[in-house]
């Protein structure tokens, strides 16, 4: 389980990037953290894997408080797909997903085989794929390396910042119905930010919806629909009333 216990952020000791966010995500469920640009969910992954740290609050790794263990220990245990895509241009694809196991000191054999799965897990071909450098490669297998990378080292959560924003509609969608099921495949407890509503509801066990850096609502999307928090999470969902009806086929 990962906890949020009333976190803050600022960096000018004034205006609070993330003000009082406290929530939890329970062991093997997708969070998605939905809010419009520059609302704050960057700040709140990295700020789970210590890129960035709190002014004020606690965050919790299965019970353990992050701020006494080493940070560098604690993101080889978290796999975090950043926002954009952030392969290394330099590298293969092979090295790319080999990184974390890498620094892990895993043996040769180990860590080809595991690249290996992990390519045919996102749907690459290991033959074709694997020594490519990633400007070979179309921006849909791109964040699949993304994806595998991630899972490298079977880290038990996952951190992912808008992995499909960039990518275009038809490549999101199908990457969005995998990721579906690659979830049923994996038991990892996921964080998903998105400023994309429908993806959000698409995804998610449940939505925490971000606005200005404070927490407006948090629940599954039924919940959300039938019962909106606030203004803003009323005219939130209202807005995207063009896609009522996905949504009532989705629930
Ligand atoms: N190093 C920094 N110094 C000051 N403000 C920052 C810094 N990094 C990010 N911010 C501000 O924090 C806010 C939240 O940023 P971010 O978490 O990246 O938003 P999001 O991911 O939701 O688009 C933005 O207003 C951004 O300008
Ligand atoms: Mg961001």
């Amino acid at each position: 389980m990962i906890a949020l216990d009333q976190i803050s952020k600022s960096y000018d000791g004034v205006s609070r990037i993330i003000d009082n966010l406290s929530l939890e995500v329970l062991e093997g469920e997708i969070l998605m953290v939905l809010g419009s640009s520059g609302c704050g969910k960057s700040t709140v992954l990295k700020m789970i894997n210590r890129l960035i740290e709190p002014t004020e609050g606690r965050i919790f790794l299965d019970g353990k408080d992050i701020q006494h263990q080493d940070p560098i220990a604690l993101r080889r245990s978290i796999g975090y797909v950043t926002q954009g895509i952030g392969l290394f241009p330099h590298l293969s694809i092979r090295e790319n997903v080999s990184m974390v196991p890498r620094l892990l000191g895993w043996p040769e054999a180990r860590i080809n085989n595991r690249c290996r799965d992990l390519l045919e897990l996102v749907h690459l071909s290991p033959e074709i794929h694997a020594d490519r450098f990633p400007d070979e490669l179309s921006g849909g297998q791109q964040q699949r390396v993304a994806v595998a990378r991630a899972l490298a080292a079977d880290p038990a959560y996952l951190l992912m910042d808008e992995p499909f924003g960039a990518l275009d509609a038809i490549t999101r969608d199908s990457l969005q119905q995998e990721f579906l099921d690659l979830k049923q495949q994996l038991n990892k407890t996921i964080i998903f930010v998105t400023h994309d509503i429908v993806e959000a509801v698409t995804l998610g066990d449940r939505i925490a919806i971000l606005h200005e850096g404070r927490l407006e609502q948090i629940g599954t999307s039924a919940e959300i629909l039938e019962n909106p928090a606030t203004e803003f999470v009323q005219n939130l969902f209202a807005k995207s009333v063009k896609y009522w009806k996905d949504f009532k086929t989705i629930l």
